[in-house]
């Protein structure tokens, strides 16, 4: 398993070009299932977890062609149904097939999802909502077994903000028969970028990018090409790690407009933040960083993804920070690690009361997940000596080239080869 080595302390001056966002793209190639034809997808991002969905396509029968940022899809022949456990145990968003699949084909057969290694995350919002479409849903061997002939329009009220939730059932709904009415459908803007996706392919949803959508059920839907939006939480990770060095680094194909709260906390935390309409220059030349108190919530409110890159700047802050996560209460596998390189942090059930320390010392430290293995990359760039980051598959899941990336700008940074 390969390894990130860095050695802290030194400034990042420079670019960054920021890529598609992952989790913009996951939903845009499930909604290739629901109309058989040929697809352009560009600014695609080279990940780990773009590369298993379209694994998970070629499974259901679509062909891909990756070449570059861009991804050629034909789901002519996408005839099969079943969305294996071996696959989608390696990640929760192949859970999203189900919903198109039911669209086009009226049935399923989809593993029920593993996907990070916090915590319990069910799909409970996804199968009511499936439900309530008209789909007969029974549990066989782990695998959600799915029936719907036909779909039917509906009127459905999420418990809870969920996006998975939101993005699964929308790509049912645009196909249920009649009118459907979707309540408390999440905000972020990757279910708005799905849903204008969907308008796009013929469908009729309205009241995109607020809490009610309704969708009038259509017969069938054409493909069409799309272009991935940045990755909001990529660009919020980079932010941190000019505030980890010191330096002035301008994010470039970056959309400030998704990132209101997160540029906020970063002028919060002392750093000075400028945006242009497709760029954000962030600059940290001198004194310390100020402590923040984080609360994670659903958009447009700070993002959860974030969460574990904004304690690395509380680590180095002068003073007390607390971050508390209100939609993951155990997302924080990364303070352990954090402890290994001298920062203090007590835990208080979902708020970890982060006491700034003058330096962190460079160590081996170990990635659970991706956001906390990013984590570690941004401490290790403020560490004094030498931090080796184990197990980066994580990171490859959602950071593309990211050694890259920061050794452009001058980071001491580079990868190791481990064993298998
Ligand atoms: C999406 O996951 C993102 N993944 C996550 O990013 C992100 O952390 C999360 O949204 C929250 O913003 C993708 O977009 C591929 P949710 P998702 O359903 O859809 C509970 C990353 O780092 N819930 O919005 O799985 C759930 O337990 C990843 O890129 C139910 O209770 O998240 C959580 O507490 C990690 N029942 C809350 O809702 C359900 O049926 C929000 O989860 C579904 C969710």
């Amino acid at each position: 398993m390969d390894s990130l080595i860095l050695r802290g302390g030194r400034p990042l001056e420079g670019e960054i070009p920021i890529s598609g966002s992952k989790n913009a793209t996951l939903p845009l190639l499930a909604a290739t299932l629901l109309a058989p034809g040929f697809y352009r997808f560009t600014n695609v991002p080279q990940l780990k977890d773009v590369r298993t969905m379209s694994n998970l396509l070629r499974i259901l029968g679509a062909k891909i062609d990756e070449s570059g940022h861009e991804l050629l899809i034909d789901t002519s022949h996408a005839s099969h149904i079943e969305a294996p456990y071996d696959l989608v145990k390696t990640m929760r968003a192949s859970f999203y097939v189900l919903g198109a699949l039911l669209g086009r084909h009226g049935e399923a057969r989809v593993s029920l999802p593993g996907g990070c290694a916090w915590g319990p995350r069910p799909v409970d919002l996804h199968l009511k909502g499936m439900e309530a479409l008209g789909a007969t849903l029974t549990l066989d061997q782990g695998y959600v077994v799915a029936s719907a002939l036909p779909l039917k329009g509906a009127t459905f009220e999420f418990g809870i903000s969920s996006v998975g939730a939101s993005a699964n059932v929308l790509m049912a709904a645009v196909r249920a028969e009649g009118t459907t009415v979707l309540k408390n459908v999440a905000l972020e803007p990757e279910v708005t970028s799905l849903a204008l996706f969907l308008n796009k392919m013929g469908a009729r949803i309205s009241g995109i990018g607020g809490r009610d959508l309704t969708i009038q059920g259509v017969a069938e839907l054409q493909p069409a090409d799309a272009v991935m939006s940045p990755d909001r939480i990529e660009t919020g990770s980079f932010m941190c790690a000019v505030g980890m060095t010191k330096g002035k680094v301008k994010l470039t194909h970056a959309d400030p407009q998704q990132l209101t709260a997160v540029i906020e906390k970063a002028r919060q935390a002392g750093l000075t933040v400028s945006v242009g309409a497709d760029w954000i220059s962030v600059e940290h030349s001198h004194g310390k960083l100020r402590p923040i108190d984080v609360t994670t919530d659903v958009y447009p409110n700070f993002p959860t993804d974030l969460q574990a890159p904004f304690m690395a700047l509380a680590t180095i802050a002068d003073g007390v920070s607390h971050i508390t996560d209100t939609i993951y209460a155990d997302r924080f596998t990364h303070v352990a690690e954090l402890f290994r390189l001298g920062a203090q942090i007590h835990m208080d059930n979902n708020i970890a009361v982060v006491t700034g320390v003058p330096k962190l010392t460079g160590a081996p430290v170990m990635s659970t997940d991706l956001r906390a293995s990013v984590c570690l990359v941004l401490a290790g760039l403020a560490a004094e000596g030498e931090t080796e980051v184990k197990r980066v598959y994580h990171l490859d899941r959602g950071y593309e080239k990211l050694e890259e990336k920061l050794s452009r700008v001058g980071a001491d940074i580079r990868r190791a080869e481990g064993d298998l």
